[in-house]
């Protein structure tokens, strides 16, 4: 018993308006936000002068660049940990010229600084900076990284949350990646709602290790709603771990794909098992296959009134090579 085809068309032109919308929502939210920051990524990187931050670029002129060495002989200990930081390789780069190396990358020209035997009014020091402008200042070396490309327009920009809240490139807790605090402690700290999600007795193992929140989600923001991942095939991130569920099935069941993993699971945790959304089995089904008449076909076989999980017989419940009703 096929659906309705005008229900049909209308759940497809439903369907694809929302797809299109988050595009559009995409998109308009990067044209605003990300142009600023890769045109001025480019602008440094050619180091031709930009208005985006006053110390680093304004000036190019290379005598106003001192370098590491000379900041060593008044800030021995913040030099000598920074030698052993990830950043100490910006000294090594071929491209970028003065205004992309050592201490001076990130703080600015230092020639005015020093002369004023260390005038804290002439060099830039973060703290009175807004979280915009250090993220901006981050992005100078960072905005064409894969991981970061899509920063400015991410929900944690948009929230005014910066690089720093995040990460610390001389009071780093956690050598690796810099961070202030290690994951998923870090997101915990504004994460109350996941870190409650977490604690469900049914949920992915983030707190013993086994799952990141970063497998899912990037914290610099992605091109889908929520800062969560794709593959780069652009397939849903849950098929990286469960790729049995992937298919191409011959006999697809059809939200799987065309409303995602979310529409019967809470990826997080439940206090249902299999992460579903909803206590029994059949409810879950029974919210799509209620009305034949409305939604996709309902069982005419009218198992609702029995006590009998619908998983019971349609086991394949994610696509089947076999079964048009996913029985095996
Ligand atoms: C990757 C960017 C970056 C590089 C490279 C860098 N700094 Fe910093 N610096 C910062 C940030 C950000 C702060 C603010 C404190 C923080 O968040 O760690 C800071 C703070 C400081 C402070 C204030 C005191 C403190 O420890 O907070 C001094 C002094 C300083 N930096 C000196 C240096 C010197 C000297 C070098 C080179 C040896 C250097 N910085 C390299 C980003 C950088
Ligand atoms: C001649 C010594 C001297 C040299 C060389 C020097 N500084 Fe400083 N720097 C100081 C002094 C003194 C302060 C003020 C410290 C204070 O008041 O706590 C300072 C403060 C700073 C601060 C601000 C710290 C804060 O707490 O606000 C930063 C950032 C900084 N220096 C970075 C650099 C960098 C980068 C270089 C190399 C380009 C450099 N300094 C070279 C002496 C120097
Ligand atoms: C002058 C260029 C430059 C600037 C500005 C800069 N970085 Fe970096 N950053 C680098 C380089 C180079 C590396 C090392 C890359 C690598 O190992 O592949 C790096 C590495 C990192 C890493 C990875 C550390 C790891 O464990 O692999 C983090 C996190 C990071 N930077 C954060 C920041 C933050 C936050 C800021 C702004 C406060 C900043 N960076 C500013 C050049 C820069
Ligand atoms: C909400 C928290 C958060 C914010 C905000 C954030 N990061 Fe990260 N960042 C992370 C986490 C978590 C990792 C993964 C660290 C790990 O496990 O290696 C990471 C990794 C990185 C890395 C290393 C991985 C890579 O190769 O790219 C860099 C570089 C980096 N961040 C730069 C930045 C810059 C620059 C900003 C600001 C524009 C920023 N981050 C803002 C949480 C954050
Ligand atoms: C300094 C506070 C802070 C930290 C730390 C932080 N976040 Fe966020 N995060 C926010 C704010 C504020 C928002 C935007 C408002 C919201 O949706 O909660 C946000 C949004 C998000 C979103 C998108 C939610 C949406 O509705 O679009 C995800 C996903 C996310 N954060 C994941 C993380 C992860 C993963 C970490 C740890 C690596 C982390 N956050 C660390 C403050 C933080
Ligand atoms: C197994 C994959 C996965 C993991 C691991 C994961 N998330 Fe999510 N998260 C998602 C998906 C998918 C969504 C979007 C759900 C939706 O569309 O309804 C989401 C949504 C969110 C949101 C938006 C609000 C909400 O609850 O819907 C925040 C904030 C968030 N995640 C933070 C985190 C934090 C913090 C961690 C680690 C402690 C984490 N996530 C780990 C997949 C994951
Ligand atoms: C990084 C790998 C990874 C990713 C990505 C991932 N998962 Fe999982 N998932 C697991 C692991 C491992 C388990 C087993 C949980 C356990 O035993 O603690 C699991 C368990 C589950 C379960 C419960 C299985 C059961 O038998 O109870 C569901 C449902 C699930 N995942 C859905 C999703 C969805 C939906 C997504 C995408 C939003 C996703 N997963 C992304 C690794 C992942
Ligand atoms: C139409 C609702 C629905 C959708 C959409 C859905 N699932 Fe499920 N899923 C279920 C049900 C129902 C179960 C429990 C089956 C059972 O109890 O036998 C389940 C079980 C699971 C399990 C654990 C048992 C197993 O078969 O391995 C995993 C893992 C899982 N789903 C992952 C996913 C992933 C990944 C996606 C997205 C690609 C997804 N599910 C989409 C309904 C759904
Ligand atoms: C989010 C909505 C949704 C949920 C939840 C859902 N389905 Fe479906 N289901 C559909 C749609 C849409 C179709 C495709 C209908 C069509 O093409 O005529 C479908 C098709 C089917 C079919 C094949 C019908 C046929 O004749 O081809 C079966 C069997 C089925 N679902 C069983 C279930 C079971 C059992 C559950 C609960 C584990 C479930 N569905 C949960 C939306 C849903
Ligand atoms: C005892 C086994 C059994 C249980 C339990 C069961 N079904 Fe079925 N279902 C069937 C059979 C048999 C068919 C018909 C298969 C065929 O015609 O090839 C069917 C067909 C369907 C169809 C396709 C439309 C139709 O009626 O032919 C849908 C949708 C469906 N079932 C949904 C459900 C839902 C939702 C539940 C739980 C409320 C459920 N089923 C429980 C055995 C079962």
């Amino acid at each position: 018993m096929p659906m309705p085809a005008a229900f049909r068309t209308a759940r497809v032109l439903l369907c694809s308006g929302f797809f299109l919308f988050s595009l559009h929502f995409v998109f308009a939210q990067a044209s605003q936000t990300i142009r600023p920051t890769a045109a001025s990524a480019k602008a440094s990187s050619t180091t031709s002068s930009t208005t985006m931050t006053s110390h680093v670029d304004a000036s190019a002129d290379a005598s106003k660049y001192v370098g590491s060495e000379t900041c060593k002989s008044c800030h021995e200990d913040t030099y000598n940990s920074w030698e052993k930081s990830p950043h100490w390789t910006s000294t090594q780069a071929k491209e970028g010229g003065a205004t992309h190396k050592g201490c001076e990358g990130c703080h600015g020209p230092g020639a005015d600084h020093v002369a004023g035997g260390g005038d804290k009014s002439k060099i830039f020091t973060f703290k009175d900076a807004s979280r915009q402008q250090t993220s901006a200042r981050c992005l100078t070396c960072h905005g064409n990284g894969k991981e970061q490309s899509h920063f400015a327009s991410s929900a944690h920009s948009s929230s005014d949350v910066g690089c720093l809240d995040c990460h610390s490139p001389h009071h780093a807790k956690e050598s690796q990646g810099l961070l202030t605090k290690s994951s998923p402690e870090l997101c915990y700290g504004c994460h109350t709602a996941a870190k409650a999600d977490f604690a469900k007795p049914y949920h992915h193992r983030v707190n013993e290790g086994l799952v990141q929140c970063n497998d899912c989600h990037n914290p610099h923001g992605t091109e889908l709603l929520r800062q969560v991942r794709a593959l780069p095939s652009g397939d849903a991130v849950c098929y990286k771990c469960h790729a049995d569920k992937q298919g191409p099935f011959v006999y697809e069941h059809v939200p799987v794909k065309t409303e995602g993993c979310s529409s019967c699971h809470s990826p997080h945790g439940s206090t249902n098992p299999r992460l579903l959304k909803v206590s029994l089995v059949n409810v879950l089904c029974l919210q799509c296959h209620t009305f034949p008449s409305l939604g996709p076909v309902g069982p005419a076989h009218n198992q609702s009134a029995k006590y009998q999980a619908c998983t019971l017989c349609h086991s394949q419940i994610h696509g089947s090579n076999f079964s048009s009703v996913f029985f095996k």
